[in-house]
């Protein structure tokens, strides 16, 4: 099958991203993005590539290269689901928060909506992709709902689940480690699976292009975020171990990173792992246990999530415990609000947990953050209904520059590691702060012996 129009239902961090690099790769494909969010799509299409939406290293000029050409981003959801042979379904799948599974199982009524909308419109063979990351068997359902129209058109149903991580989401898309395609064993799956196979192979080599069934594809996606996110829970659990012993979580990490059945990616002791997706898709694959009586599965898997909010808790405790046992109305200047650096991104970001303990603690947070505009950081905190939005506003003021962030403050948190952080003068900002000046590095980004000889209060984690 020759692909020429490709849609994707969701214009968000996996949808605007992704499609925008299939249309630089495939000239000859009619890349449509569609979202119900006007003010999104809006934003897709500014003129000003600056102004898009999600902030990634080199999206923009990607962006400014296909769209107009082949890439383009609309509302009409209808028409863009009408012609294209190829339909990637590309909607959030947060973690439900009412009903059966509350606070666990992950909430497929955005996928649900797009599977009806599909059956509704579609008046030719379609194959639809899953592209969202979505429970084992999901595509049961979805192919329940379209083989029932009744209009007597077909559907092949594959799973396409995404790897990018933010901050290096382009870069992960053009030179992707696998590209996994789970599809039906019949002749039919198997042509759709060589249709999709066809369009990557555009741009990514043979050899990395994995076809798998449906189910498999499916599990791989939430077991290779739990292992990942494993990594750091267990790196972050022997943080604390590092910091009662005397060793160095830095250099516990690089004595086991350098075994190659280790490897040393993903060991970075930190504040916390935030991030949309982490936490959702394991608290997710902990229900799918649950649902099949695999308890003992789920409790190890739901251990990597206790760890993590242990993590970020025991931060926020040892800010209270050194300043002395109180912070109420004391400075404390957050520097990082996004979940890691390179993004705009602050879903289920560390910072938002930790400033809420803190203002628990009716200490006045000062926030900079290159990319996090000071609404966003609001609406972080009242999201979590801890208290009303008039007391979060009272106890939060957002800077443009690290330099105000921290002018008066006792402590200044490191939530984000952003690169600009290690560059600072950090001789003036300690002349700005209360004394004794306390540093509270929650990535271990800073250099401890400069910030010790100027006259800091340095803690890092795991040392
Ligand atoms: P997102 O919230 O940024 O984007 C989803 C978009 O879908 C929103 O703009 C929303 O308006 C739109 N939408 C929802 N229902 C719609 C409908 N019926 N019709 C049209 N538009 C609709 O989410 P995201 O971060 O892009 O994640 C999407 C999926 O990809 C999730 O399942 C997530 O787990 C997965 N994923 C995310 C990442 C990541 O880095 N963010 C990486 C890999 C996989
Ligand atoms: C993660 C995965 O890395 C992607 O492969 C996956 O596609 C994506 O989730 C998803 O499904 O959404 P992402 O959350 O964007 O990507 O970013 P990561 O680089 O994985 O970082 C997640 C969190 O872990 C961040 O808060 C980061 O600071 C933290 N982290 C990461 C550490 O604390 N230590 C580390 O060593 C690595």
């Amino acid at each position: 099958m020759k692909i020429t129009k490709i849609c994707c239902i969701g214009a968000g961090y996996v949808g605007g991203p992704t499609m925008a690099v299939i249309a630089q790769k495939c000239p000859h494909i009619q890349v449509t993005v569609v979202d119900l969010n006007t003010e999104r799509i809006a934003a897709w299409n500014d003129e000003n590539t600056d102004n898009i939406p999600i902030y990634e290293p080199g999206l923009d000029k990607i962006v400014a290269e296909a769209r107009g050409r082949n890439l383009f981003f609309s509302t009409e959801v209808d028409k863009a689901i009408d012609e294209a042979e190829i339909i990637f379904i590309s909607v959030n799948t947060p973690t439900k928060t009412y009903g059966k599974g509350k606070g666990q199982a992950a909430d497929l009524k955005y996928i649900e909506l797009c599977a009806r909308q599909i059956a509704r419109v579609a008046k030719h063979d379609k194959i639809v992709v899953e592209k969202s990351t979505l429970p084992v068997r999901t595509a049961e359902a979805i192919k329940s709902i379209l083989d029932n129209t009744g209009n007597g058109v077909q559907f092949q149903i594959l799973s396409n689940p995404e790897f990018l991580a933010e901050g290096t989401a382009v870069e992960d898309l053009l030179s992707p480690d696998r590209i996994l395609i789970g599809g039906n064993t019949t002749e039919e799956g198997q042509k759709a699976i060589q249709a999709l196979v066809d369009v990557y192979s555009n741009w990514v080599s043979p050899e990395k292009i994995l076809t798998t069934n449906v189910w498999s594809s499916e599990l791989s996606k939430l077991t290779a975020n739990a292992f990942l996110a494993q990594r750091i829970s267990s790196i972050n659990a022997m943080s604390e171990l590092c910091e009662k012993t005397g060793a160095d979580v830095n250099e516990v990490a690089r004595a086991i990173g350098m075994d190659s059945r280790i490897g040393p990616k993903f060991l970075k002791a930190s504040v916390g792992f935030g991030g949309s997706c982490f936490q959702k898709d394991i608290l997710n694959l902990v229900y799918i246990a649950k649902s099949y009586g695999l308890n003992e599965v789920a409790d190890y898997w739901e251990q990597v999530i206790i760890m993590n909010d242990y993590q970020k808790l025991r931060f926020s405790n040892n800010i209270v415990k050194t300043l002395y046992n109180t912070v109420a109305d004391k400075k404390i200047a957050f520097l990082g609000w996004a979940f890691k650096k390179d993004t705009n991104d602050t879903r289920e970001s560390a910072a938002i947990y930790v400033a809420d303990e803190l203002i628990n603690e009716q200490a006045k947070i000062a926030v900079y953050d290159p990319k996090v505009s000071e609404r966003k950081v609001l609406a972080d905190l009242d999201y979590l209904e801890t208290r009303t939005a008039e007391k979060n506003a009272k106890n939060v003021t957002s800077f443009n520059n690290a330099y105000d962030a921290c002018e008066g403050a006792h402590a200044i948190a490191i939530l984000t590691e952003w690169d600009e952080f290690a560059d600072y003068d950090w001789q003036k900002i300690y002349d700005g702060m209360q004394k004794p000046a306390f540093i509270f590095d929650g990535r271990n980004i800073l250099n401890k012996g400069k910030l010790e000889k100027i006259g800091f209060v340095y803690q890092a984690i795991g040392s």
